[in-house]
């Protein structure tokens, strides 16, 4: 008896995933093997990998486009929730996994397998993400993770699938650890594990270098309706569209690099860098026309929201109670969250220098210092008085013992 009959397996098309289809079969007993390669937009050309996975043994090799439903559904609630994982990671990668997950619980439950597998190693979130959404989608399903057992080095599994008849093109080797979809690009390992070296130029893809970035400043112009980004320069853009556009002007001029120490699930500390330039300038828009459209208690609150959102999905908890309850105070919020912000790119900054709304809770006449002024100054005497009161008892009573 193997470990399971039929698997479907998520597919990269690399090494560690190619492996894995010889490895389920011949070492755990493994009688089918599907594969399925998932389209994020991270621009690779799926055909091929679809072909590999064949070769390598697979029964049935499917492909499924995600990216429309990635945008949709994962990345613009996350950026209602302004999420940014201990302040900085906007969560390229982690918003993928669950996503990858729905879809190989999917296709399990449609070729009636008993398993479905990733290429994901013991050390990272990636792992979690993957097996806890999978559980919480079909806890029935059985969970194999070959990667995380068969400890062979990479040259190891490389002449383990020779064995089995497969090549692998003697590419220039990198030494880097990279994901990629639309939203960004995680890059780790190499001489980026020191994390007092700084990363090399050439790591970036989506982001143009500050001595390369044009010397004139653009202006962008970014709408929402209710918290959903829906124009980009006045124009209405579907949502792939829209993201691919705003990576493409803000990576021009260098916005959009994160270089942290962070820390992972599983405990460890890794230096990671991203470039995710849509996402981060998203989350700066939004945030900012929350800041014209919230009432300062909702906004204040919604922080402490935002922060427990972001970690419970870097830790894998995408489909929980938690995270739809949050959801639910998130998506009430946004109700009002409708207008434009206006943007600065320049030298790898994004400013934001305006914005505005029909909903904007900003009142000219209340703020203004000119002779329009409507705010009632008297009224504020007597409510210094109450606020004030504890702390003029307080000090009172400490001056007298
Ligand atoms: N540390 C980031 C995260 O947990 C990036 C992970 C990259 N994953 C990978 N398989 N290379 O979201």
């Amino acid at each position: 008896m193997g470990r399971a009959e039929k698997v479907v397996l998520a597919y990269s098309g690399g090494v560690d995933t190619t492996v894995c289809i010889p490895y389920l079969m011949h070492e755990w007993g493994v009688k089918e093997v599907i594969t399925l390669a998932a389209d994020l937009g991270q621009g690779d050309d799926l055909d091929p990998i679809r072909k590999k996975a064949l070769t390598a043994g697979a029964s049935e090799s499917l492909v499924a486009d995600l990216t429309a439903s990635f945008i949709s559904d994962y990345a613009f609630p996350a950026i209602q929730a302004n999420a940014l994982y201990e302040n900085r990671y906007p969560l390229s990668t982690a918003l993928a996994r669950p996503l990858i997950a729905k879809a190989l619980v999917e296709a399990a439950e449609k070729y009636g397998a008993d398993a479905v597998a990733h290429g994901c190693t013991g050390k990272g979130n990636d792992q979690v993400r993957f097996d806890v959404s999978i559980a919480a989608l079909n806890p029935n399903l059985k969970v194999l993770a070959p990667a995380r057992e068969w400890g062979m080095s990479r040259e190891e599994a490389i002449s383990y699938g020779e064995n089995y008849g497969l090549e692998f093109p003697v590419k220039k080797s990198s030494p880097f650890s990279i994901d990629r979809n639309l939203l960004g690009r995680s890059i780790e390992a190499g001489p980026l594990e020191n994390p007092w070296t700084e990363p090399p130029e050439e790591i970036y893809l989506m982001t143009t270098g500050i001595a390369d970035t044009p010397d004139e400043p653009e202006y962008i112009e970014i709408t929402f309706n209710e918290g959903i980004p829906s124009h980009f320069n006045g124009q209405v853009y579907s949502p792939v569209e829209l993201v691919t556009q705003i990576n493409e002007v803000a990576g021009r001029h260098g916005v959009g690099r994160i270089d942290m120490v962070e820390n992972r699930l599983v405990g460890i500390k890794s230096r990671e860098i991203y470039e995710a330039p849509a996402l981060l300038v998203l989350i700066a828009a939004h945030r900012d026309l929350e800041s014209l459209t919230l009432t300062a208690d909702v906004s204040h609150y919604k922080r402490g929201i935002e922060e427990t959102y972001s970690q419970i999905v870097y830790n894998g908890l995408w489909y929980s109670p938690l995270k739809n309850a949050l959801d639910a105070f998130i998506q009430q919020t946004q109700k009002r969250v409708s207008g434009t912000v206006r943007i600065k790119l320049f030298k790898g900054t994004a400013t934001i220098v305006g914005r505005k709304s029909d909903k904007a809770l900003y009142s000219e006449e209340l703020a203004t210092y000119t002779s329009d002024d409507t705010f009632d100054h008297k009224a504020a005497e007597g409510f210094i008085y109450v606020w004030g009161l504890p702390t003029r008892v307080w000090s009172e009573k400490s001056r007298h013992g």
